[in-house]
Parts: structure tokens; C-alpha cells; sequence
């Protein structure tokens, strides 16, 4: 008997996996990273039907990278506006912050667990600054991590007090301007410095830790095909980028940074064939991947790089909202190319630019041409002492809840395979993520992010909801999607 008792007991399982929990952005903002329950029942797996108008198969035999989460770049514009909103309104201010960062299973949270930082001035700084700008001095004696303003850091902390996994990122937008030709802004490092930049960065490591700020993450130099004379930002050939590199790798290895990752490129899709590929051939011992940004090329050019070199990892770190556009336009641009698209193309990460700014795009660094238009941050916040969350951060919130890790400690989300049929196909994008236990016994939580963009925008705007099927392990349950973002989850036996 105990063959039969086994195999029921393994049906029983199978028959058992539900969907208890949603969390969901609509068009029409009527949900907004709304968390409900299926009512009245939670909705059962069970033995296949017919297929609806969308049938999206997930496939958990395929296993890929693991997701590290979304956020943005905290430059010293965004810190200044949290730490004055902490100062005029403390409340608010921690409200916003456990909006924005607690990475608690089941928080009302985005749980951004991934953050960006300058090392220096970027185009959102008050002041044009590095952390040694003594001119000449290679042995980098007047180093100095508290050039930066003090509320990056206290900003920092503060975050990292609510979400103690967050992974810190820091890249350079130039070397200190007596490294070049007298100035940050625009222009390229002379050669002659190139170990004094590696040196530099691992000071800047060693001052980040100074500050009881871990990081996780350093790239060489942002935007390196990108010299403007507006602004803090230095062309630098892939041999240069690569040299620094190598030399960062060994001086990171004996001062106690082994653990860290050194990234590459930071820039647009458009070169990943080049760029990021050549500084694999030229260094690739030194790096553990390279980043995309989105503002020229678009996100399938990212398997240029990842075809060629599979085992290197891919973040996407940077783009921005604009003024003025249209909010579900833009979620579904996002959900698309970066928050579901760029993971499906290998990506680790999701970033949006600037965390937060107010409703003028400000403050921007004084003369800098970048962000024509206005730059929108994910959060607004006031003179007043009031905030609001933008489009930014709905879309990245949703694609967060499904990689969130289920136990505190435990696992982060893995991407897995996953397809979308039927004669609706086209009207759901889908990513499917497995997140593990820290306990073997405790099931798996599979989790799908789908964006739902059967409205008809190009003529006469017309949402539908779509009726789908979702296969897993040769069961089927069924949900009907409103256009905008769904995500979902159920559990089952570690695959
Ligand atoms: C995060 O959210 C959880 C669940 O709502 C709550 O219990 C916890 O106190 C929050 N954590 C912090 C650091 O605010």
C-alpha cells in the first residue's frame, strides 16, 4: 500500500496549490500596488481544461539568474529632499521610507532593495565636487569621503535601517577634474592617472564602510561614451576602463574587498555588442558584469553581451521618467522593455535614475543641459513637506513583490521559464520567478508579474480584460486580468 499512499499523498499536494494573494496596478488607478485576496475563494489549480484567451505556461524545469531588485540612484539631489522632508515632517518622512524600502514579506512596500550611488558630484548635486580636489596629489593624502554631503549618508543609513539587505551600488560620474583637463564636467581621465583612479575608488570603498555603508557593487565610470561640459561626466576608451579595473581588482583583494563586485560599461543598449563585450575580452577577470542604461538602443541588444558571454552578470541601472508623459503609457513602456523585458534578457537588476526630486525636476546641479524636458524622480516630494510616488514606482513595486525573499534572510527570486499562447497571446507580457525557503520543508513560492496592454491606446482606447489560463506542473488555474499589472503567487514543492 505504501507506493499508493505516497502517490496520493504527492496528487494531494499538487491538487492543493492556490492562489491566495494579488498585488495590482490598474489603468485607471483604481488599483495601485494594491494587495487583495481572490473572493471569495482562493483560486485552485486544477486538472486542464480548455485554454483561455491568453494561456501563459510556466516552466520551473528552467532556472536563471537570480533577480537582486529595484530601486534607483540616490544622488545628493535625492538625499537632500528626504533629509529636509525628515526635518519638516519626521513622520511623513518614515512613512515614505517604509513605503519605499521595506523588503518584508507581505509589507505595504515596494521593497526596493537595490540603490545607486554616486561617488562624488553627478548633474544632481548642489555642488561640483570629488572626494580629493587637491590638484597633483597622486598619493591621495587629502582623500575625503566627507566631501559628500552629509545627508547622503545619514540618508543611507536611515534606509539601510529599514531594509538591512539592500545592496549599495556606487560609480563615479568623473574622476576628480585634476585627473583630466582641470575639470569634472566633460572630457576624459589622462592615462597617467590611471592607477590614482584605482586607488581612488578603493578609497572610496574603504570610505563608504568608514560610513557603516556596505557596499555591494562598484563601476569603474558612469556613461563613459558620454562627455558633456555641463556636467560631471568623462569619456573613458574600454582600455582604460579595463586597466582600472584589473588594478582595482587586485587592490580590492588585499584591503578586504573580495566580496564586492566590480561592474562595467554603464551605459545604453545600443553599444552592448561592443563596449561591454571588448572590456570582457580586454579584463574580463576583473569584472563581474556590466550595466545597461536605457536611452539609446533598445533592451534586446542586451543579448549581444549576454550571448557571448553567458556567465557574466547583466544589471540594468539607469532611466528616466519625463515630466509630463502619461502615466500608463509609461508603465507599460516600463513593465515591457525594463522591469519585465530587461530581466527576461538577463538582467539582475531594475533601476529607475533619480529616487526622488520635486514636481520642477529639481534640484538639478546649476548649468547642467542633462534632463531637457525635466527629469520626473520615483518620488515627488514638496516644499511642503508632502510626497507623492510616481508611475516609476508602481511599475518597479510590481515586479519587486515577486522576488521579494518569502523568509526573512532567506532566498531572493529567481527568473524561470515561461510562455504566453493562445489567441490573446499578444496582450500579456508575463515574467515568472521561483523564490526558495529557508526551511527544504516550507514550499517554493512561483510568482507571476503580468502586464495586461489590451487597451487599444493607438485608436480608440478600448481596455479589455483577458481571460487566462496558467499551466504549472500540469495543472491549470484561471484568472482574469485587467489591463494594467498583475502579480501573483502560489506555492509548491522545491522542484
Ligand atoms: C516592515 O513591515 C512589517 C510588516 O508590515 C512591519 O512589521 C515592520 O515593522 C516593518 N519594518 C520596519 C523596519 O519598519
Amino acid at each position: 500500500m505504501r507506493p499508493t499512499l505516497v502517490c496520493l499523498g504527492f496528487l494531494q499536494a499538487v491538487a492543493s496549490q492556490q492562489i491566495y494573494d494579488i498585488w495590482q496596478t490598474t489603468w485607471d488607478r483604481d488599483m495601485l500596488l494594491t494587495y487583495f485576496q481572490p473572493n471569495p475563494d482562493p483560486i485552485n489549480f486544477v486538472t486542464p481544461g480548455a485554454i483561455g484567451s491568453a494561456d501563459i505556461v510556466v516552466d520551473d524545469s528552467s532556472v536563471y539568474q537570480t533577480i537582486y531588485g529595484f530601486g534607483a540612484t540616490l544622488t545628493d539631489s535625492s538625499a537632500q529632499l528626504l533629509s529636509n522632508l525628515k526635518s519638516q515632517n519626521s513622520g511623513s518622512y518614515w512613512q515614505l521610507m517604509d513605503y519605499l524600502f521595506n523588503a518584508t514579506d507581505g509589507a505595504n512596500s515596494a521593497g526596493f532593495s537595490y540603490i545607486r550611488v554616486p561617488l562624488g558630484a553627478s548633474d544632481f548635486s548642489a555642488t561640483t565636487y570629488s572626494y580629493d580636489d587637491t590638484s597633483g596629489d597622486t598619493a591621495l593624502n587629502d582623500f575625503n569621503i566627507g566631501a559628500a554631503p552629509s545627508y547622503l549618508f545619514s540618508t543611507l543609513s536611515d534606509i539601510l535601517s529599514i531594509n538591512q539587505w539592500l545592496r549599495v551600488h556606487v560609480v563615479p560620474w568623473s574622476p576628480p577634474g585634476w585627473m583630466k583637463s582641470g575639470t569634472m564636467d566633460g572630457g576624459s581621465l589622462n592615462t597617467e592617472y590611471t592607477d590614482t583612479m584605482a586607488n581612488y575608488l578603493l578609497k572610496s570603498l574603504q570610505g563608504f564602510q568608514s560610513k557603516g555603508i556596505p557596499v555591494y557593487a562598484i563601476a569603474i565610470q558612469n556613461e563613459p561614451e558620454n562627455s558633456n561640459p555641463t556636467y560631471p561626466s568623462c569619456s573613458m576608451p574600454v582600455a582604460t576602463e579595463a586597466q582600472i579595473g584589473l588594478a582595482l581588482r587586485s587592490l580590492m583583494d588585499s584591503n578586504g574587498f573580495q566580496n564586492t563586485k566590480i561592474i562595467g560599461y554603464e551605459h545604453n543598449w545600443v553599444d552592448a555588442a561592443n563596449y561591454p563585450v571588448q572590456l570582457m575580452q580586454q579584463a574580463g577577470s576583473a569584472f563581474d558584469g556590466v550595466s545597461f542604461h536605457c536611452y539609446e538602443g533598445s533592451v534586446s541588444d542586451q543579448a549581444e553581451f549576454t550571448s557571448q558571454y553567458p556567465d557574466k552578470e547583466v544589471f540594468f541601472t539607469e532611466c528616466t521618467g519625463t515630466l509630463g508623459s502619461d502615466w500608463w503609457s509609461d508603465i507599460k513602456w516600463y513593465m515591457d522593455n525594463l522591469f519585465i523585458g530587461s530581466l527576461s534578457y538577463g538582467s539582475s537588476t531594475g533601476l529607475m535614475w533619480n529616487l526622488a526630486l520635486d514636481g520642477s525636476g529639481d534640484p538639478i546641479l546649476s548649468g547642467s543641459n542633462s534632463c531637457s524636458g525635466g527629469c520626473r524622480g520615483v518620488v515627488q516630494i514638496n516644499s511642503d513637506g508632502t510626497w507623492s510616488v510616481n508611475q516609476e514606482f508602481y511599475a518597479m513595486g510590481q515586479a519587486s513583490k515577486a522576488i521579494l525573499p518569502r523568509d526573512e534572510g532567506g532566498p531572493w527570486g529567481q527568473r524561470i521559464g515561461v510562455s504566453v499562447g493562445g489567441s490573446l497571446s499578444w496582450a500579456l507580457v508575463v515574467g515568472a520567478y521561483v523564490t526558495g525557503r529557508v526551511s527544504s520543508t516550507d514550499w517554493d513560492r512561483y510568482s507571476i508579474v503580468v502586464l495586461n496592454w489590451d487597451d487599444s491606446a493607438s485608436t480608440t482606447f478600448n481596455p479589455q480584460p483577458v481571460e487566462a489560463t496558467i499551466e504549472f506542473r500540469g495543472m491549470q488555474a484561471t484568472y482574469t486580468f485587467p489591463v494594467g499589472v498583475t502579480t501573483l503567487w502560489w506555492y509548491a514543492p522545491a522542484n
